[in-house]
């Protein structure tokens, strides 16, 4: 991967090589930071780059902020601001990917979250596929089990706890397989290394809900709205044992990275026919026509990098946001 140029760092836009840390920094030595992965998409007839649900990746950005008692004065907006700031300094005009990071940034020894300073940053950088293939994902169930909400709250997108993601994820790539399913402390199917989990049984898209120690996944709620809105399927948030998959006639991953990815395989027993399913199929075009702005019913999601002014540079309606806050009440 090629270094950005730039990085938002001190509350300013610099040189990627002025954003540097000491080795003290706290949020090195003890995982106490936060982040994001937001992507950005190149509309090639429009020349337009759209930055995907921002406001709402940095709502949960901020809620993750205030599990580990960030006091920070950027708000929402000002953080897209800066994103789209930054993203137009590197003039990227092709999909690309924004990684903010908020972390105690005291060169201290000292393991506790009060009496230190946050800082942020944030770089972006052209960005593909996270997985090889998206349409056939041959995914593990996982002996490692997912952190738990009194140990490091799941649902906040916490540094330290990707430390639960990397050993599922190196164990399954080791063994072969491209991903790895994580099961909760009570056996119950909880979401892949770094994305949320869906599968279809008779005819019903299944997802695990908010408390059982997800990440509360901007995409899966995409995937909920879109499935429910766009394609008229019934969507049911409950708990999923295990062997259900092994029944299931579809299962897909859903995040930022993976996007909407089939998933055909898992530890060798074929999903449904061992080839991606109708369902997974129209989401997976539904929501690239959805991220690339190509569809009006979902525009306010997509922020344009360049146009700034125009009529849809202000996307996300309040009207939106509240369709939005009522959705994430119920899942
Ligand atoms: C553990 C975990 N679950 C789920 C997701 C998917 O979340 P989102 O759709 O907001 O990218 C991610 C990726 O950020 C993740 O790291």
């Amino acid at each position: 991967m090629n270094l950005p140029r730039h990085a938002y760092f001190g509350g300013r836009i610099v040189p990627y090589g002025e954003a540097k840390i000491g080795v003290l920094t706290h949020g090195l030595n003890y995982g106490t930071g936060v982040f994001a992965g937001i992507r950005g998409y190149w509309n090639d007839e429009e020349k337009e780059l759209f930055v995907f649900r921002p406001r709402d990746h940095f709502r949960r950005f901020l809620e993750s902020t205030k599990l580990l008692g960030m006091e920070l004065t950027e708000t929402e907006e000002a953080l897209v601001n800066a994103t789209l700031e930054l993203v137009r300094t590197e003039g990227h005009r092709e999909d690309c990917y924004i990684r903010p990071l908020a972390f105690y940034s005291d060169e201290a020894i000292g393991v506790r979250l009060h009496n230190l300073t946050p800082a942020i940053s944030i770089v972006a950088f052209p960005y593909g596929q996270y997985l090889p293939n998206e349409e056939a994902v041959h995914a593990t169930i996982s002996s490692w089990r997912r952190v738990d909400d009194n140990m490091i709250p799941a649902r906040g997108k916490i540094v330290g706890s990707y430390v639960n993601s990397a050993l599922a994820k190196t164990d399954a790539q080791r063994a072969g397989f491209d991903e790895a399913i994580v099961l909760n402390a009570d056996g119950h199917v909880c979401e892949g290394s770094a994305e949320n989990f869906f599968l279809v049984r008779n005819g019903v898209v299944v997802t695990p809900p908010v408390t059982e120690n997800i990440l509360e996944g901007i995409t899966r709620r995409t995937a909920i709205e879109l499935l429910r809105e766009g394609l008229g399927r019934e969507v049911v948030e409950r708990p999923i044992d295990r062997t259900e998959i092994y029944l299931a006639e579809e299962a897909f991953f859903s995040g930022t990275g993976v996007q909407v990815a089939a998933i055909t395989r898992v530890a060798h027993r074929p999903i449904g026919t061992g080839a991606i399913g109708p369902i997974t199929r129209d989401l997976r075009r539904l929501y690239f026509e959805t991220v690339r702005g190509r569809r009006p019913e979902y525009r306010r999601w997509c922020h344009p990098v360049y146009a700034a002014n125009r009529e849809s540079a202000r996307p996300e309606s309040p009207a939106a946001v509240q369709g939005d806050r009522k959705l994430r009440v119920a899942g």
